[in-house]
């Protein structure tokens, strides 16, 4: 049978069920990752399962997202984080080393591979022929302990790249085609499988990139295919042994074709506040910029930063506005360094900071009131940024090199973008840590702000529960549980974290659910969507948030209420949706019963009406709920 390469891998890492899009099923993980932002809780997860040692081909744990040393809690963590990876068998990134997904690529990513973690944009390794996933801490705890992955086997939608890339062309502007054309719901369920001539265009960090901001389409996952422009790439990292070829069946069939053609691309922007909302650079020429950005995981490496560097080259930054330039890897700025690239950055007048997230998770480079900022970031959602009813832009590279020469949004057209950099030199100072042999005896330790995993109570059979809140569509897991530099160093602690839920939408939801002791979030469609932040589900669940009662729900946000033994209810009569409001009271009665029956529909009592809900979950994922959350679940079914 003629496959393509997603069921290839799919195929080849199958433990449970059929490969029928829509049915359950589990792949066995080869490789993790996490971030200090999730990490600590899934290394706390994974610490509670009392296993000796991780059980993976490779795992690792990256420090990058709050790297600033501003009191003891964040060094506390980075500590904790260090002597976990020593003791159970991870890599360890420093802080100050790169972005996860960065180091990743450059130094494990490998062709035919799986890779869980706990990052949304952990799909950032498709480039490299991998089937990389963003999933919860908890999930990424449990494949580190050697479970496997059980996910909804998603459809494959091929995308048909053809034609050339005009010089003034990115990756960027590739992906915010296919999201102005599919929106940020267009890739859920999906696995998004590049192929076609156009593939041979594009090099190892742009396809990584493509593959990134699948996470902005909603994409389970994106794959290019393993082929010379692959191999050629590990062969600088030194890792030739790691390369496969790989692609799918010349006769094989996608569920849908989306067809692309390079040639007729134009420089495209995001505009405020969501990755779909595209319009052309041409378009928006004009608008000013009270700061430019060129970083996060989708566009810091060295091809990125040299192109800025050879673009500015002898000329200046526009003093109306200020360019940041934050390296995704210590590798990338050694290599600018060498190529003359930082010096032509420096003297054309940008700010070079710390390789490391920084300014697109709210740590630094908030941008002033009332003032557009435009970023290399994958994502813009609204706050995001640390600054209130900010504006902020979403462009590739060329575009933020252009507009950094005007103070305002620019094509590349307009300076005669030239994308031509010189190879990269032979440079690998990455300054990962790998595990020792035998890390039995480490000791692990655990500054203050490590508090313990809290308790998750299995579901009662009768829930009374009041409606705490009620929101919109389109709710994102930073408005559920904001980033920022005063909230993320409490991840590792739950009841302080908790007390941020909705704090930038509802600053007493906090103190509401905890009077209520048990309720229930109502929301609209796509509840959830953004990154992968598991404390968007616990912090919720800590408070006593037992339900949430949506039109529909992001795929991995489902996942991660499930996890914490959330009950994940869409409405069946979405009239019902706009029939309940806050305060009110839902009863549930035999509600563990129906879930542990396979019931669909959950019917409970609103005042003197009666409302039906539609649970979509597999037969695991109920036993899960019943349990209280996956952690109590899996403690009591590990192989020894
Ligand atoms: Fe970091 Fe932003 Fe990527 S927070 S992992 S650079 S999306």
């Amino acid at each position: 049978m003629q496959l393509n390469l997603t069921q290839k891998i799919l195929e080849n890492h199958l433990v449970k069920g059929d490969l029928k899009a829509g049915e359950p099923i589990a792949l066995t993980i080869d490789q993790t990752l996490t971030q200090d932002a999730t990490g600590t809780l899934a290394a706390l997860e994974f610490e509670a399962l009392g296993l000796e040692k991780v059980r993976t081909q490779v795992s690792a744990s990256y420090v990058d997202h709050n790297i600033l040393q501003a009191d003891h809690k964040n060094p506390d963590d980075h500590r904790f984080l260090q002597s976990f990876a020593a003791r159970f068998g991870l890599w360890f990134s420093p802080p100050g080393n790169g972005i996860c997904h960065q180091l990743h690529m450059l130094n494990f990513g490998k062709p035919g591979c799986t890779l869980l973690g706990s990052d949304s944009h952990t799909v950032h390794a498709g480039g490299l022929a991998m089937l990389a996933m963003g999933a919860g801490g908890l999930d990424v705890a449990a494949a580190m302990a050697g479970e496997a992955f059980h996910l909804t086997c998603p459809k494959v939608m091929g995308i048909r790249l053809t034609g050339q890339l005009p010089p003034w062309i990115g990756a960027k502007d590739i992906i915010l085609e296919l999201l102005r054309r599919l929106t940020v719901k267009g890739g859920v369920g999906w696995i998004l499988e590049y192929f076609g001539p156009g593939v041979e265009e594009l090099n190892l960090p742009q396809r990584c990139a493509i593959c990134n901001m699948g996470a902005e389409l909603g994409a389970t996952g994106s794959i290019f295919p393993s082929d010379q422009t692959t191999k050629n790439f590990l062969t600088n990292q030194k890792r030739e042994a790691d390369f496969a070829s790989m692609a799918a069946d010349p006769e094989s069939k996608y569920d849908q074709v989306v067809e692309l053609n390079l040639s007729e691309l134009e420089p495209l922007v995001a505009c405020p506040s969501s990755p779909d909302n595209v319009k052309t650079a041409r378009e928006l020429a004009g608008v000013p910029l009270d700061q430019i950005i060129i970083g996060s995981c989708a566009h810091s490496g060295y091809g990125s930063l040299m192109k800025a560097a050879n673009n500015l080259k002898g000329r200046k930054v526009d003093e109306s506005t200020r360019l940041h330039v934050n390296p995704g890897s210590r590798q990338a700025l050694a290599q600018i360094s060498m190529n003359g690239g930082l010096v032509d950055l420096l003297e054309a007048g940008a700010r070079i900071h710390q390789s490391g997230c920084l300014g697109c998770i709210g740590i630094g480079q908030a941008p002033a009131t009332k003032t557009n900022s435009l970023r290399t970031f994958p994502r813009n959602f609204p706050g995001r940024s640390g600054t209130i009813n900010d504006q902020v832009y979403l462009a590739g590279p060329e575009v933020a090199t252009a507009s950094a020469l005007f103070g305002r949004i620019a094509d590349p057209r307009e300076i005669g973008f030239d994308p031509v950099i010189p190879d990269p030199p032979d440079l690998h100072p990455d300054a990962l840590i790998p595990p020792p042999e035998d890390g039995a005896n480490i000791k692990i330790r655990r500054g203050p702000n490590i508090a313990p995993f809290p308790e998750l109570k299995p579901l009662p059979e009768e829930l009374e529960c009041k409606v705490v809140l009620k929101l919109e569509d389109n709710i994102t897991t930073d408005d559920i549980m904001p980033a920022g530099s005063s909230i993320l160093p409490l991840r590792s602690n739950i009841p302080a974290i908790s007390q941020f839920v909705f704090h930038n939408k509802d600053k007493d939801f906090a103190k509401r659910a905890q009077n209520y002791g048990t309720c229930v979030v109502v929301g609209g469609e796509n509840y959830g969507q953004g990154s992968s932040r598991e404390h968007a589900a616990l912090g919720p669940r800590y408070l006593g948030v037992r339900i949430k009662l949506a039109l529909s729900f992001a795929r991995i946000h489902r996942a991660n209420l499930i996890n914490f033994g959330i009950v994940p209810l869409t409405f069946k009569n979405p009239l019902d949706y706009q029939n309940l409001s806050q305060d009110e009271t839902v009863v549930f009665t035999g509600l563990v019963g129906a879930i542990l029956n396979g019931e669909e529909s959950i019917t409970a009592r609103v005042g003197e009406q009666s409302m039906t809900f539609v649970l979509e979950a597999s037969p695991r994922e109920r036993e899960i709920l019943a349990a209280g959350g996956l952690l109590n679940f899996i403690k009591g079914n590990i192989s020894d």
